[in-house]
């Protein structure tokens, strides 16, 4: 077999390992095995891209490679192991800004090898070069900026000289006509590329569209909508490689970035659908709000342990519906204490109310309960868990707020028609959170201020091990 064959069959079998490992992340039992053969794809693509560039006129580079390889893991290494699992979202939000910028400067040098006179390809190869790196700046460049500013408007601000700033949100009609245009200029510069692919002023003004377009595309879009166009990102991120495979010529390259690309695109649906929106209405429509807080004036007397404790003696059926509190205070081996509790004590029956937006990223809440050896069987998505609510005696919600909020129901504000746990509906609501105060949209929310709930106010941990001291003496 010719050497060009063995490089061939090594993509194959890179591809074939990322096809296998997105199967397995498909269910959370058999998510790590999935990243792991994920990994090892991309291992055994970066040894055969390397062995390729050996065997053509264009040998590797080894200090170049052995520098990215050392530089690139230890910065890696070094925010993984510092991030804070509430820091994750703005961390998976910047990945997918690096994304988008490693495919716009492989367009860009490729651009500019043309410019500093490498021999130009002709006829349709060069059209497809020429196209293929200016949709890789345009869409990488967009990445990188948009997902910038996501990942700040995910933090809430930036701290500048000790002052905090807050990220704005900006929408007004009249900027969907500024991104048409913007968009329709930057379509035309690629076309005009194609017969000037040396001219260095197009290859600029396509950097700063595409990056001006990023920030465009987000600014309008806060509140409850920012899953959307995280996970949109993270599809633009993948699309972006996918065109980088084709100027490289790396069929592997095209493969991986074709199926983050796709897989982004049903995330983003499925985003879409959780949030009852089509994608044209998170884009140019600006649900989010301005993203102002509410003002809070209303009030209510919080509830203690023995309290709480005292009521669920009895209960039969009890949904623990957890937010993105649970995951700040990091209380979900409580949260599995207390349901092992009850279930023994009181023969409970547990389960939990999960929402496709609850934390700050795609399923947040299933990682925090499976790393607590919460059984999956008991982890049910809000659209089949809801109808149990009015048979169910007490709803423990834990650190959410936007999703169990009854104001998505009235058609108005930044929830509007956002679908939500139905725990209103419950025979009794605890909540456990710090305060009134409002979820990531800002929103004021009635659950608190009816007669059936109880709020104990707290840390999610300190209240969770509290409740579970109370249960256990009662
Ligand atoms: P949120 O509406 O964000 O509310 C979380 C609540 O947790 C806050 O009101 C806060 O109240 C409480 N909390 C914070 N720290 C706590 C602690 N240490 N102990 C106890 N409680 C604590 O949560 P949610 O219901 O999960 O909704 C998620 C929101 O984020 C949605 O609007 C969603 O659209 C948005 N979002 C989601 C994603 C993804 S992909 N999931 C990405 C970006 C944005 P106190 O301050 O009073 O304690």
């Amino acid at each position: 077999m010719e050497f060009n064959e063995w490089i061939d069959i090594g993509y194959l079998i890179a591809a074939a390992l990322f096809i296998f490992g997105l199967k397995k992340l498909g269910h959370p039992r058999t998510a790590p095995r999935g990243n792991q053969l994920g990994a090892l794809g991309m291992l055994v693509a970066v040894i055969t891209t390397i062995l390729d560039m050996e065997l053509a006129d264009d040998p590797a580079n080894w200090t170049l490679i052995i520098a990215g390889l050392v530089i690139g893991s230890l910065i890696g290494y070094w925010m993984a192991a510092k991030v804070e699992m509430t820091g994750m979202p703005e961390l998976v939000a910047l990945f997918n800004g690096f994304g988008g910028a490693a495919s716009a400067l492989v367009a860009l040098s490729e651009s500019w090898r043309y410019i500093e006179g490498a021999n130009l390809p002709s006829g349709l190869e060069l059209t497809v070069t020429v196209v293929a790196a200016g949709l890789s700046a345009l869409v990488g460049w967009m990445t990188l900026t948009g997902s910038l500013l996501a990942m700040f408007k995910l933090k809430g601000g930036i701290e500048v000289f000790g002052k905090w700033i807050k990220t704005p949100t900006w929408g007004p009609r009249w900027l969907n006509v500024v991104k048409v245009v913007l968009m329709i200029t930057a379509f035309g510069l690629i076309y005009y590329n194609i017969d000037n692919p040396t001219d260095q002023n197009v290859i600029f003004a396509l950097i700063a569209i595409s990056s001006i377009l990023g920030i465009l595309l987000v600014l309008p879009i806060g509140g409850a909508d920012m899953p959307v166009v995280v996970s949109l990102l993270n599809s633009l991120s993948g699309i972006a490689a996918a065109f980088t495979g084709f100027i490289i010529g790396n069929s592997v390259l095209i493969v991986a970035g074709s199926l983050v690309g796709a897989s982004g695109l049903i995330l983003t649906f499925i985003m879409c659908k959780a949030m009852n929106r089509t994608l044209p209405d998170v884009l140019f429509k600006s649900f989010g709000g301005g993203g102002e807080k509410a003002s809070l004036t209303r009030t209510k007397v919080g509830s203690d342990a023995d309290e709480v404790a005292m009521m669920l003696d009895g209960a039969q059926k009890v949904i623990i519906v957890p937010g993105y509190g649970m995951a700040v205070s990091q209380c979900q081996h409580q949260v599995k204490e207390f349901a092992d509790l009850i279930s023994e004590k009181y023969d409970t029956e547990v389960s939990y109310a999960i929402h496709p937006v609850a934390g700050r990223m795609p399923g947040h809440m299933n990682v925090l309960l499976a790393e607590a050896n919460v059984p999956y069987e008991q982890l049910i998505e809000m659209d089949e868990i809801n109808s149990e609510f009015p048979d169910c005696d007490v709803a423990i919600v834990i650190g959410a707020n936007d999703t169990t909020n009854p104001a998505a129901r009235t058609g108005e504000g930044p929830l509007a028609g956002m679908p939500i746990i139905d725990a209103d509906q419950a025979r009794t609501v605890v909540i456990i959170k710090r305060s009134l105060s409002v979820g990531y949209a800002g929103v004021d929310n009635d659950l608190f201020y009816m007669d059936k709930t109880m709020m104990m106010f707290g840390d999610g941990k300190k209240m969770m091990t509290a409740l579970n001291n109370a249960v256990k003496e009662s």
